[in-house]
């Protein structure tokens, strides 16, 4: 049963940008489009590890702000004829209020520290 854990209201983060959760196993970039869905990956481009929080997303896709890759929010996986994926984690928005799987930051919910930061 995934335990899910609060990271911040959904209105703490940009349309068609993001926010950083810190977690003890690294950064994870949650996104949120214009029509308002989420989407979390590993903060790590998987061409030579740009941020992806800083890139701008359109429609379901994130520019990487270093050379431009596009990345699929809802695979991580680069656009072709680029290639590799950035790991992908669960989340989700319940009355306002974002969730993000514990197993994404590889700790237990009680040990973990969240801070949730712009860019
Ligand atoms: S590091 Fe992201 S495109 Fe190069």
């Amino acid at each position: 049963m995934t335990k899910w854990l609060k990271i911040c209201v959904l209105e703490d983060i940009p349309r068609q940008g993001a926010r950083v959760v810190h977690g003890p196993a690294g950064d994870i970039a949650v996104f949120r489009t214009l029509d308002d869905e989420v989407f979390a990956l590993d903060d790590r481009c998987p061409h030579k590890g740009g941020p992806l929080s800083q890139g701008i997303v359109a429609g379901k896709r994130v520019a990487c702000p270093l050379h431009g890759w596009h990345i699929e929010l809802d695979s991580g996986v680069a656009v072709a004829p680029d290639e590799g994926c950035a790991a992908r984690h669960p989340i989700k928005i319940e009355a306002g209020v974002g969730y993000l799987a514990a197993s994404a930051l590889a700790l237990a919910p009680q040990a973990a520290k969240i801070a949730c930061a712009g860019h």
